[in-house]
């Protein structure tokens, strides 16, 4: 492939310029370009080489979380197997959080307030979530949070403020950026916040009534907990639905060697 080298700048390929030139036309709002034979033939033959890795393929070079999940949030973007679907709204969001954090929980997939703020659990299910962080001492920012989707699912065109769960497609496109986020952070602990999340991370089923209460392992090692998704203690505020996640939070700071007070562990507990 050509290169063109200008002194004292970093190479960069004829594919990369063409790459960005038809990028910058996409956000400029063209939809069609015109091509010639030519055009069209090297396009072809840029498009036979290897596709896309299904990994985010250069992850491992980078050294430090931060790079990675740079790289990673760049390359999220414009996620093909994403954007193939056609079922995912335009705009992702990503993680947010600490790249060191030994905690990682894991949503389903931004809504409508996620997706108009760029962040995940922001809305009314983040206020539960951080209420319930803030019960366990921890804030969002010394935490990882992160969405098994990384795209607000579509429901057409009147959509409004409507939310639907990403299907098992949707999850499996996004599945890859997150298992990289998840090698990049090496955290000592996850969180699956509800079912989708845990299907997702975990594969096989069962509601999160059967999946919680005990740790699984991702990779034969990794600790993984579930839990009700907050949006389900907004729905549901009996003691029992508290006290339940209450105590999956507890075996997740115990694991995380948190410190717990005796009030702490009596929270939600029937007096
Ligand atoms: N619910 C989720 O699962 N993720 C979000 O980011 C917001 C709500």
């Amino acid at each position: 492939m050509k290169t063109v080298a200008i002194t004292g700048a970093p190479a960069i390929t004829l594919r990369d310029m063409t790459r960005e030139g038809l990028k910058s036309l996409q956000d400029q709002g063209v939809k069609y370009v015109a091509l010639d034979d030519e055009a069209r033939e090297i396009l072809r033959s840029w498009s036979a080489r290897p596709a896309p890795a299904a990994q985010p393929a250069s992850d491992s070079e980078l050294s430090t979380p931060e790079q990675k999940i740079a790289y990673l949030r760049e390359r999220a973007q414009n996620w093909p197997a994403a954007r193939r679907l056609g079922t995912l709204r335009e705009k992702m969001v990503f993680s947010v959080g600490d790249v060191h954090a030994r905690l990682v929980l894991v949503g389903e997939a931004p809504g409508y307030d996620e997706e108009r703020l760029g962040e995940p659990f922001v809305g009314k299910a983040g206020q539960k979530l951080n209420e319930i962080l803030r019960a366990m001492g921890l804030r969002r920012e010394q935490i990882y949070i992160t969405n098994i989707c990384k795209f607000r699912p579509s429901m057409g065109d009147n959509q409004g403020t409507a939310n639907r769960a990403p299907t098992p497609e949707e999850i499996a496109a996004c599945l890859p950026i997150v298992q990289a986020e998840l090698r990049a952070i090496r955290p000592a602990c996850i969180v699956c916040l509800g079912a989708t999340a845990a299907h997702g991370l975990l594969g096989g089923e069962g509601s999160v009534g059967s999946l919680r209460g005990v740790w699984h392992r991702l990779a034969d090692h990794l600790p993984v907990r579930v839990t009700y998704h907050p949006s389900y203690l907004l729905r549901n505020e009996s003691l029992s639905a508290r006290r339940a996640v209450w105590e999956d939070m507890l075996a997740v700071m115990e694991m995380l060697e948190l410190p717990i007070s005796e009030k702490q562990r009596g929270y939600f507990s029937p007096r």
